[in-house]
């Protein structure tokens, strides 16, 4: 059974973890080994800032399976200085070996439910603007280079975002 609650302190290390291991299955094919490898040589980074985000009552959302986090998703105010102050998605990740049985579905009611909300998401990645597009989202037209990935981000939206 998969269970979709917020994370607690003492589970940092787990997500990390996890949202590397989706990191490295999501984006394989969009980036390189070498920008993977950084992101990865950042763990305890990570985990810092998931500490004193659990810390502030700030936590995010985990999938678990069996005692092992197989998925994570995030939402808080949006920093984009040209949208109405709203929510943002930040991140949604599940475990390749659990794509398409509605674990992300379930994080996304979790974490934003229907409310209105923004994200942006790594142009190409299919599956993951396919999955907001059936949740209501749609691209605004902003875009902008991603540092890591060398690649385009763009913005989607739903409702008044
Ligand atoms: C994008 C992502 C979070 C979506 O999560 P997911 O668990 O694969 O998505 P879901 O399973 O909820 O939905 C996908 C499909 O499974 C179907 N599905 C299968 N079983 C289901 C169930 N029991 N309940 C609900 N939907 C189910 C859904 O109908 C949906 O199909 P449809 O879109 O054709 O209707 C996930 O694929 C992922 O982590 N991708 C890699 C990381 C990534 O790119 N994240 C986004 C960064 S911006």
């Amino acid at each position: 059974m998969i269970e979709i609650r917020l994370a607690g302190a003492g589970e940092t290390a787990a997500l990390v973890d996890c949202h590397l291991a989706c990191w490295r299955e999501a984006y394989r094919d969009h980036t390189s080994q070498a920008y993977l490898a950084s992101v990865a040589r950042g763990r305890s980074d990570r985990i810092a800032y998931w500490t004193t985000k659990i810390d502030n009552g700030t936590a995010p959302w985990l999938a678990v399976a069996d005692g092992e986090v197989i998925g994570l998703a995030h939402a808080g105010p949006t920093e984009d200085a040209d949208l109405s102050p709203g929510l943002e998605l930040f991140m949604i990740y599940v475990r390749a070996a659990h794509w398409g049985t509605g674990v992300g579905h379930r994080l996304l009611e979790a974490t934003i439910g229907d409310r209105p909300a923004s994200l942006w998401v790594l142009a190409g990645n299919e599956r993951a603007v396919t999955f907001y597009l059936r949740h209501g989202f749609r691209p605004d037209g902003a875009e902008k280079l991603h540092a890591g990935f060398r690649r385009p981000i763009i913005r989607m939206v739903r409702g008044s975002s």
